[in-house]
């Protein structure tokens, strides 16, 4: 068995634990302050949660972990609440008393497989005005599901995507406020956007939330990925990890990603040498796509992706800007908003002009594709 697994959440042996993490989110929560989680996508948000769950289910929470990374409608969003109530038979029987006013607009199906009931079945042919009174109702249900209640909407910035006129950002803060059992915990990746969401004092969720930036992990992560290889009869030097850990830029899915494949191509003895043959031949695999990505993006976008990738922080300035051929400050800002949107990019909360990548193997290639054009460059001259 490879001893490292990457691209779903993790558990068991596979997940490192973060109690520093646990205790600041649980205490929080055990006061009823909402948290919102903001971190960069694969950086452990999922599984920390997961893991979280179990723990704060053994202390007596009813726990609700609701999954809307791929929502796109109001239909959608209940749909996933639904589904995390029917993860639980207490919860369906519980479910079925105060949902039973919707009667007429679904029923709990009894499913004919299984046997078991299930909600949800019948909310395919809802009205648009149906769903979100169910919406409405199921939070209001939240009451009964036991004393202490927490639920999780995972990647929630999502509903900001909703084109309703803030009509769900807006009912989530209402019954924030009056869902005396519950705590919510959030977790999102979309920096610029949360920020927006919760400093803005014209948005519902304004200040509704404690928010904790997740913090990548420190030297306890390396030690702990040179004790899984040795585990595994593999020798590898610390420093070959705290390497790799920065050139992904500290983001745990492409530290066991590269892990995985070390193992998988069977090195024994590993150095940073290994670790940078395996990272180009993972970033080599994704050549059609980051091809593809790239392609699809105007030349000054593209040009701009350049000066991330290289650069990184305080790309306004103006050195830079003359360097990587960008007309003008204005024009880079709206470029990163463009790449923001499509989601490669995105920008520190904090310090204006430091930009991250969504996926790191791609700054990766980026920055080599530049190397050869360099070179070529100085070539010709
Ligand atoms: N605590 C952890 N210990 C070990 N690996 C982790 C941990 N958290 C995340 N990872 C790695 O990152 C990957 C993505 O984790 P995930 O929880 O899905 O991130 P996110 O929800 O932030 O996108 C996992 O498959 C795993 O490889
Ligand atoms: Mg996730």
């Amino acid at each position: 068995m490879n001893p490292f697994k990457f691209g779903n959440p993790v558990e068991g042996e596979y997940y490192l634990a973060r109690p520093e993490l646990d205790n600041t989110v649980c205490h929080f929560l055990s006061n009823r302050i909402h948290v919102v989680l903001m971190g960069p996508r694969r950086f452990g948000k999922t599984s920390f949660v997961l893991n979280l769950f179990q723990k704060m289910e053994r202390q007596g929470y009813a726990c609700l972990f609701v999954d809307i990374f791929n929502i796109i409608s109001h239909h959608d969003f209940l749909h996933q609440i639904l589904r995390a109530i029917n993860a639980k038979k207490s919860w369906v029987e519980t479910a079925k008393n105060w949902l039973s006013n919707w009667r007429p607009k679904l029923s709990a199906d009894v499913d004919s497989h299984s046997g078991q009931t299930s909600f949800g079945l019948g909310i395919d042919r809802a009205p648009e005005k149906d769903i979100k009174e169910m919406i409405q109702d199921v939070f209001v249900g939240l009451e009964s599901l036991g004393r202490k209640v927490i639920l999780v909407i995972d990647e929630f910035q999502k509903i900001t995507e909703m084109d309703d006129q803030g009509w769900l950002e807006a009912t989530l803060r209402t019954h924030m406020q009056q869902l005396k059992n519950t705590s919510f915990l959030l977790t999102g990746s979309r920096k610029s956007l949360i920020s927006d969401m919760l400093n803005n004092s014209s948005r519902p969720l304004y200040r509704s939330c404690q928010l904790i930036d997740f913090p990548s992990f420190g030297d306890e992560f390396v030690d702990w990925i040179v004790q899984r290889f040795n585990d595994a009869g593999i020798l590898i030097e610390k420093e070959a990890v705290v390497h790799l850990k920065k050139t992904v830029h500290d983001i745990p899915n492409y530290v066991q990603m590269v892990c995985f494949h070390l193992v998988a191509e069977g090195y024994t003895d590993i150095g940073s040498k290994e670790v940078n043959e395996v990272l180009k031949k993972v970033v080599g695999q994704n050549v059609h796509t980051y091809q593809n990505q790239l392609n699809s993006l105007s030349t000054l976008q593209q040009r701009v992706l350049r000066l991330a990738a290289q650069e990184g922080k305080q790309i306004f300035s103006k050195e830079f800007l003359k360097k990587y051929e960008i007309p003008s400050a204005p024009a880079l800002a709206s470029s990163i908003r463009a790449l923001k949107k499509k989601g490669i990019l995105d920008e520190e909360g904090t310090s204006r002009g430091t930009v991250i990548f969504d996926d790191p193997l791609f700054a990766i290639w980026l920055r080599e594709l530049f190397e050869v054009d360099m070179a070529l460059c100085s070539k010709h001259d």
